[in-house]
């Protein structure tokens, strides 16, 4: 199965929904509530995810959703589920901090086989089919051949809600410090993950992230010749919250630096 159609639809869905999310943009009239501690939403985000879902159900009734908004499930569904976050970064677009995307994924079988990231302000659309390689606006794209840490840009996320682990934190952004070339926090994990499929970044990590988050960005790294694993180096990274992405080097390398600073009891946690 070439996945062509599915492609083409989760390309328009997501230009019908940036178009919604940059008009909300414009007029500066959006409402901001609270989900909980500092984890926002707004109406652009309800309205990007209903567009997106009712472009993918014209054309696939019969697919399962899985979504942020409106449709959290715990689990995979057996056969065909898409997984959408209407708007990764939401606090920066609450903010007009311009970093922000729409990440739609289809899985199938446990499988991711389709990924799209769009960032809205700056137009770019990371694509990738299972097995077909990884796109920036059309354009291939491969993870950065970098292998040493001392030249690696790292992107990460930080803790914004709950704070038991801020001490953890710290200590590894100590050390990344002293032995990277820095860290960046953009605001949006997807395109944080698209920023190491292109190459931008050398690795990434992040604790507590979803389904909607990782789903599309992690199949794009896949695809531009990276990896990605949980913490322990396994493959739940879908629903297991921590994960690791990079080249194959610098992921390893992420894996050891997090396993140093964060006591055993923190990597436990669920
Ligand atoms: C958030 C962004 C952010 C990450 C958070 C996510 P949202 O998504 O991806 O970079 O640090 O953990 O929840 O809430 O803006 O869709
Ligand atoms: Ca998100
Ligand atoms: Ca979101």
């Amino acid at each position: 199965m070439d996945y062509k159609h599915e492609s083409i639809i989760a390309q328009e869905a997501a230009s019908q929904a940036a178009a919604i999310i940059k008009e909300y943009a414009s007029k500066k009239s959006f409402e901001i509530e609270l989900k909980g501690k500092n984890d926002l939403i707004t109406d652009a985000d309800l309205a990007s995810e209903k567009k997106i879902i009712e472009t993918i159900k014209e054309s696939f009734p019969d697919d399962e959703i899985l979504a942020e908004e409106s449709n959290v499930l715990q689990a995979l569904p057996a056969g065909r589920v898409w997984i959408i976050d209407p708007i990764d970064g939401t606090t920066n677009f609450a903010h007009g901090f311009p970093v922000y995307c729409i990440s739609i994924a289809l899985w199938e079988d446990n499988e991711p086989r389709v990924g799209l990231v769009m960032e809205v302000v700056s137009g770019e659309v990371f694509t990738a089919v299972k097995g077909k390689g990884a796109f920036l606006n059309g354009d291939s794209i491969s993870v950065s051949h970098i292998e040493d840490s001392k030249q690696a840009l790292i992107g990460t996320g930080f803790p914004y809600s709950n704070l038991e682990l801020v001490d953890s934190y710290l200590r590894l952004f100590r050390s990344l410090m002293d032995n990277t070339h820095g860290l960046r926090r953009p605001g949006s994990a997807a395109w944080d993950l698209c920023n190491v499929a292109c190459g931008r970044f050398e690795g990434f990590y992040e604790y507590g992230l979803s389904p909607w988050d990782v789903a599309a960005g992690s199949l794009i790294i896949q695809e531009a010749g990276g990896v990605v694993t949980d913490w322990e180096g396994a493959d739940n990274w879908l629903f297991g919250k921590r994960i690791i992405a990079g080249n194959f080097s610098i992921r390893k390398f992420l894996q050891s630096q997090i396993h140093t600073f964060f006591k055993q009891d923190d990597l436990s946690r669920q």
